[in-house]
């Protein structure tokens, strides 16, 4: 008989619940994204996100366990984030998972939301039947985070799935998140709200336009695996300051949104090839970097797995250069694929999984951490 866990997530602005069994098969995923509330505020705003999670709570737990069509009493366990997060958001999370499992008699497990984005690459290769190895280099970035671990497997005999799993850090952003570095420069582009994907697909559209301004690689003093992203954010905002005739069309773009006209191919018009020259430059740099620090930390630790999970590992330029780059080096990549690399409940659920099996397990004092570490 598996071993069935519903995961519940509510750290930032997904309400999200998930059944998966034994720490790799989805059984359901359902998230609940805010986003369209957030858009016009340019970022999450947390009041409004826990007061979203307590509408979306239940009927999105609901939806899970009919999915999967398990009944709540079948469940074995609620695996629920601990942090790192919004504390108002994570708390709603955390209040009904206790409920839960206090009223039906089920072991509560507590779950860094980190942790459960390194398990969405193993969720993702168990659909491909593959099993990464460990010890790996992990680099999770997303709009709140940018940081590198290396990850191992406490008890390597056992699978992936059933082991707990150390972790250490060896590298972070010292400034912005790559994700809210696409934010921020979306923003100052009047490209709207979340920047990745948009800026993602522009990147893509820019054919030969050239790059009216070059950015370099980031130099910093002190740790080679650190990041940081606010002085691209600064060169973009100043060279769009010092070339006012990009003003016309961001007014448009802005215009253009506020009408609610923020697809794709309603931007992409609005766009001249400087624009979209630029933005491509923007993501070269962005790539560059995270490609090149998280590379060099496997060779350099001679590890031979990369993990890259987040928001922003759903960018396709990412994912390619991730790819070239591990080849040339030798080197094994795995990526959740894009829906499970934003936030989600079933990467909770099967973090929870080795928890569970290893008596790592919350009694009703558990509260919302919201900068719990990892490792
Ligand atoms: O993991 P996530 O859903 O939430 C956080 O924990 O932050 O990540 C959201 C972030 C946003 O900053 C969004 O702009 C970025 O991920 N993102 C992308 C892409 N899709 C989402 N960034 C670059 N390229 C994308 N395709
Ligand atoms: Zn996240």
């Amino acid at each position: 008989m598996s071993v069935r866990i519903l995961g519940i997530e509510s750290s930032c602005d997904e309400t999200a619940a998930a059944i998966v069994a034994d720490g790799r098969e989805i059984l359901s995923s359902v998230v609940a994204s805010q986003v369209d509330i957030h858009r016009k505020y340019g970022g999450v705003v947390p009041e409004l996100a826990s007061r979203e999670h307590l509408r979306h709570i239940v009927p999105v737990v609901r939806e899970a366990l009919e999915g999967a069509q398990v009944d709540l009493r079948e469940v074995d366990a609620i695996g629920v984030t601990e942090g790192p997060g919004l504390v108002g958001s994570l708390l709603v999370g955390i209040t009904y998972g206790k409920t839960l499992a206090e009223s039906l008699g089920k072991p509560l497990v507590p779950v860094n939301h980190l942790e459960g984005h390194i398990h969405a690459v193993f969720l993702e290769a168990h659909r491909a039947a593959i099993e990464p190895s460990l010890p790996a280099v992990c680099l999770i970035v997303s709009g709140g985070h940018t940081v590198l671990y290396e990850v191992r497997s406490k008890d390597p005999r056992m699978g992936t799935a059933g082991a707990l799993w150390s972790y250490r850090k060896i590298g972070q952003t010292r400034d912005d998140a790559a994700g809210e570095a696409y934010d921020k420069v979306s923003k100052l582009l009047g490209l709207g709200y979340p920047g990745g994907p948009i800026l993602d697909r522009l990147a893509a559209s820019a054919g030969d336009a050239l790059p009216p301004v070059r950015f370099g690689p980031t130099k910093m003093k002190g740790n080679g695996y650190d990041f940081s992203f606010s002085g691209l954010k600064t060169a973009v905002l100043y060279h769009l300051r010092e070339n006012p005739d990009y003003n016309p069309e961001i007014q448009a773009r802005q215009a253009s949104i506020a009408r609610g006209e923020r697809q794709f191919d309603q931007l992409l018009p609005l766009c001249s090839r400087k624009t979209l020259g630029l933005v491509r430059e923007f993501q070269n740099a962005v790539v560059r970097d995270l490609v090149e620090r998280t590379t060099r930390a496997a060779d350099e630790l001679r590890v031979p797995t990369i993990l890259v999970s987040g928001g922003v590992a759903a960018n396709r330029q990412l994912r390619t250069s991730f790819k070239d780059r591990s080849n040339a080096l030798g080197l094994a990549v795995y990526f959740p694929s894009p829906a499970l690399s934003t936030d989600n409940a079933a990467m909770i659920a099967a973090a929870a999984y080795p928890r569970l099996k290893n008596g790592i397990l919350a009694d009703l004092t558990l509260n919302a951490s919201a900068s719990l570490p990892l490792g």
